[in-house]
């Protein structure tokens, strides 16, 4: 594909990579422009900007995301109970749908006809890029020059010196990590033997739950339809909360995940991920789910939310059945409003108290007092019509498994 004369905006992280791809897409005529999205990744190490310039960038823009992060890609996930594979709250993909929505946005303000991201052809992100630019922006063309135009480490590396880019001077870690707001992902290296336990320069955010401190302590989340908007007790926007609950179940060992992962593209592969926040928000907000809705809704909630995971996980953020789920998630969050107390320690998270104005539960009706105002007497008339099917079928079939008044002496 020619780039002459091309503008092409470049998600651009401020590593080598993206830098080296910069040099690489002015080498083929093209006019990059670089944009760094803030997702709360931490400080960049060096001014991405000045950097960018340096290498060649036509300009560099630097956005703070986090907030929209927050608002428009998170929260959703929340509400969904989004858990890919059931566990991992996929931080990473939501991630990418906004810098490409960014890069698309970019791409406009500036008239390029190509944008391009640093993804490889083995993962899930290029997917992510690539899909989502089809459906915000289906004129534009993908550029992915770390998948598309291959250079080995090594060779990038030789690239960067001699085109005056510079080299981290640090001893390189041997993993590859992704973090924002929502989560931190550890993978390579030696992780990439399933057998090998991973050692401890290998966490970040979360301390290890048998040097986590030996008193529990108990945290407080307060949420308004659907959404954490309290720390104990003090109302706080949502990126604020999802850093503070970080800190504070990181500090109990609490978000550790070790699992292996079935990526789109067909491979499996071994992921460590660091997810404290995500895990105490989502189990206190099953928990209040668990209070406030019914037992139908909570049942057919949980195929949606299966669902939901893998289109979140599969570049299908931008796509009418994502949208379609979305507004039933959002009506079932009207009454998920309460208070859950989780209990943090050494690693464990577990809902201790729970608290609705809208609550489901009744005492009168659960109680084993007898006061209750449960009628039991409706019990064995509902019961023998429940069964009735069951029964029909024993006298038709002689049972599933029919144990005769013989054999049962
Ligand atoms: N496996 C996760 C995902 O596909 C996280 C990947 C993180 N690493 C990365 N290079 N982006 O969402």
């Amino acid at each position: 594909m020619s780039l002459e004369g091309k503008k092409v905006v470049l998600a651009y992280s401020g590593g080598l990579d993206t830098s080296v791809s910069i040099k690489r897409l002015e080498e083929k005529g093209a006019e990059p422009y670089a944009l760094y999205v803030d997702l709360g990744q931490g400080e960049a190490e060096t001014d991405v900007k000045e950097k960018a310039l340096a290498i060649g960038a036509a300009d560099c823009f630097v956005v703070d995301g986090k907030e929209e992060f927050a608002g428009e890609y998170v929260a959703p996930a929340i509400k969904a109970n989004a858990l890919y594979g059931g566990k991992y709250p996929l931080f990473t993909a939501l991630g990418r749908y906004l810098i490409s929505k960014k890069l698309v946005e970019a791409a406009r303000r500036v008239g390029a006809t190509h944008i391009a991201h640093g993804s490889t052809g083995k993962g899930n992100d290029q997917v992510r890029f690539d899909v989502t630019t089809a459906s915000l922006a289906p004129d534009l063309i993908v550029v992915a020059p770390t998948r598309d135009w291959k250079m080995s480490r090594p060779e990038e590396i030789e690239y960067a010196r001699e085109h005056g880019i510079p080299v981290p001077a640090t001893k390189e870690s041997p993993y590859s990590v992704d973090e924002n707001l929502w989560g931190r992902s550890i993978e390579a290296g030696p992780l990439e033997d399933p057998e090998h336990e991973p050692t401890p320069d290998v966490y970040e955010l979360t301390t290890d739950p048998e040097d986590a401190p030996d008193d529990p302590q108990y945290v407080e989340l307060g949420f308004e339809e659907g959404l954490p908007v309290s720390l104990d007790g003090e109302e706080m926007p949502l990126v604020a909360l999802i850093a503070h609950l970080n800190e504070i179940a990181g500090s109990h060992g609490v978000g550790r995940l070790d699992m292996i992962e079935d990526r789109l593209v067909g491979i499996k592969s071994r992921e460590i991920y660091e997810v404290p926040a995500a895990t105490v928000i989502i189990a206190a907000h099953q928990e209040l789910e668990s209070l406030t809705l019914p037992k139908d809704v909570l049942r057919f909630k949980a195929h949606v939310e299966q669902r939901y995971a893998e289109l979140a996980y599969e570049g299908l953020w931008f796509t009418p059945l994502k949208a379609a789920l979305d507004a039933f998630v959002d009506e079932t969050q009207k009454a998920v409003t309460g208070t859950i107390r989780m209990k943090l320690y050494k690693g464990t998270f577990t809902p201790v108290s729970r608290s609705a104005p809208k609550a489901l539960y009744s005492k009168d009706l659960a109680t084993y007092d007898p006061e209750s105002t449960f009628d039991e007497s409706a019990a064995a008339g509902f019961i023998a019509l429940w069964g009735l099917p069951a029964r029909q079928w024993a006298a038709v079939h002689g049972g599933i498994e029919r144990v005769s008044p013989q054999r049962a002496g």
